[in-house]
Order: C-alpha cells, then structure tokens, then sequence
C-alpha cells in the first residue's frame, strides 16, 4: 500500500477497524491455522554502549544493577529451554562491548551443539557486515533488529548523535542480503512520533519485506529522559498489527511483551487479529527484573517460560493452540 493509502486508513481507524481485525483474523487463520508459535528470550547483557533516550538500560543509566551472563548460564538456559520443548531461542543483549565476535561464535557453535534443530535467533544490535557473515556461518538464522522509526528528525529525538539512522538501515538489508530470517519494528507512541512517521515506517517495511515485525507500546522508564512521556496506544498498536498482518501474510508476528504489561486484553486482541508468535522468557530468573528495558516490564507471569501451561491454557481460552515447532518464515499459498 502506498503511503497515501496507509495515511488514509490511520486516519480512519474507528471507521475501519473492525474490517481490518476480521480480515487480518482470517489471513491469519488461513496461514497458521491458530497455531501460536514460541520463542523461548534468553536476555544476555544489561549493559550497553548506546545511550537511547528511550530505554531503560541506556548507557547513563546509573541506577540499575549490570549483568552479563556467562557462557554457563546461557548454555543452562538453552539446556532448560530444551527440555520445555523450545525449537527456537532469542539472545537478545544491549551492545556490550565486550560480547565480541568471538563470545558469539563460540556460544553460536555450543547453543547449536546442544539442540542441533533450534533455530537461532540473536538480537544483539548493529554490527559490521562481516560479523553478521560470521554469525551467519556459525548457525544463527535468524536476527532481529527493530529500525524503531524510519524519519530522520524523530530518528534523532530518540537517539544521541553518536547513533546514525542510516547505519541501522544499512545493518538490516545485510541481514536480508546474508539470508538471516530479519525482523525490525518500531514502537508505536515514542515520544514525537506522529502518524505519518508511522506511515514512513509501513512503507520501509513493505521495501524491507522483513520475515519478522515486532512491534509494541512505548512505555517510560523512570531513569530516562523520557521518563515524563505519555505511553503509547494499545489500540493503535493493535491497529498496526491488523494492517502489518495484510501487508506481510507470511510474516512472523509476536504479541510482545511492552503490549502484553500494558495490557493482557491487547495481547489477546493482538493475537486474534494478526499476530502469531508469542516469546516466554527463559532468562536466569534472578536476572529478569535487570532486563529493565521499561517500566515494569512483565517477566513473572505468563511471559515467564516456566509457565508456560499458563500461557498455553490462556491461548486455548480464546480459541489457539500453542506449539513448539521451530516457525520457520515460509511463503504458504493459501
Ligand atoms: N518502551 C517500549 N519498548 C522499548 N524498547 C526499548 N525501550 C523501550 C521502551 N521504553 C524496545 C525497542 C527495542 C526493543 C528490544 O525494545 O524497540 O528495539
């Protein structure tokens, strides 16, 4: 859809969103057939070089407790994650300096010695073309960096000048053009943005054609300089999943977990209109609170892998089954 068209659509939510969450429902249902796929989110490091002046664990951060888990704890959770039943794990981390490439090959090539048939998923930020290659090389498949907006100004209220926009678009088609499975997304209500930032971001995305879309409220961390800010909107957020369903049919889609702390109704509402993969997390449970991205941050309750015939009875309630398989992006003719 053109940038017009999209412009016209945001414009005209309440008259259109019925038809959108019924026909994302259905395209949804024809692909998947009401399957829920899970990712099981080992997040890695708290610590970060960036200084984003969104998210909790931004460089100047100082009220907050650091981490990086060892090789052993992450090769632990992988372990336990296993024997769930995951077939697919995020590492996700901030930019930690010292997580270099070889940290990640060699956990790479051990995470893959444990469970030869996972899928491998790393988000851990911009990198160079060749350590992208080498990873690749390794075993992970699939890598996920949201662009987190597609216009330069707002592009530049979120982040320091240290951090370029171009670099981030950059980084994304060399994960297409190497063959990982890429995901991006933006979160919807960061502070400055306006609906036709969001149509830039709609309209990066068709040109994209990612295999994953993660989008997700913005939500204030306290020890930010957004901390003043307004949360973004659940039922845009919602909105946006409807139309990225019709846009992308085949792409992977999660109820995230900003969406699912501002509000389970979201999630679910999420899930019947569009969305397809749901990501427990499986970090050290005496690390979790640390992953501070936002302000409470879900992690304990049905986002915690250890209950996950939690999540499974909730998405049976309204109608899913939750499954285990890998979910590999896969263009089905329905
Ligand atoms: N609110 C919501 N999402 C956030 N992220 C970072 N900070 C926040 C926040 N305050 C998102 C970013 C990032 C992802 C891992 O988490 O979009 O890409």
């Amino acid at each position: 859809l053109s940038g017009e068209k999209l412009k016209v659509l945001l414009d005209h939510r309440e008259e259109v969103r019925q038809t959108l969450a019924r026909e994302a429902s259905s395209l949804t249902d024809r692909v998947f057939h009401r399957k829920i796929y899970v990712r099981g989110l080992i997040e890695l490091s708290n610590i970060c070089k960036n200084n984003c002046y969104y998210c909790g664990i931004r460089r100047g951060n100082h009220n907050l407790h650091r981490y990086r888990l060892s090789q052993e704890e992450v090769l632990q959770a992988v372990k336990l994650g296993t024997d769930m039943g995951f077939k697919t794990f995020v590492l996700q981390g901030g930019e930690d300096p010292l997580l270099d490439d070889d940290f990640y090959l060699d956990l790479v090539r051990k995470i893959k010695d444990i469970n030869p048939q996972a899928a491998l998923t790393l988000s851990i930020g911009e990198r160079s073309y060749q350590s992208y290659e080498k990873l690749k090389k390794a075993g992970a498949n699939r890598f996920l960096l949201r662009h987190e907006t597609k216009n330069k100004k707002h592009y530049r209220k979120l982040h320091p000048k240290e951090m370029s926009l171009e670099n981030r678009i950059q980084c994304l088609y060399d994960l297409k053009e190497l063959g990982y499975q890429t995901g991006t997304g933006m979160m919807v209500g960061s502070p400055g943005q306006s609906l036709d930032h969001l149509v830039e971001d709609l309209v990066f995305i068709q040109d994209l054609e990612p295999e994953m879309v993660g989008i997700g409220p913005y939500i204030p961390h306290e020890d930010t300089p957004f901390s003043g800010e307004k949360p973004g909107s659940v039922e845009l957020t919602v909105f946006l999943i409807h139309l990225l369903r019709l846009l992308l049919p085949y792409a992977n889609i999660p109820a995230t977990t900003s969406l699912n702390t501002l509000s389970p109704q979201g999630r679910d509402l999420a899930i019947q209109g569009g969305a397809n993969v749901y990501m427990p997390n499986l970090t050290p449970a005496y690390h979790r609170k640390d992953y501070a991205l936002y302000k409470d941050k879900a992690c304990f309750n049905i986002e915690a892998a250890e209950n996950l015939k939690d999540l499974k009875e909730v998405m049976e309630k309204i109608g899913y089954d939750l499954v285990m398989a890998r979910g590999d992006f896969e263009v089905k003719h329905v």
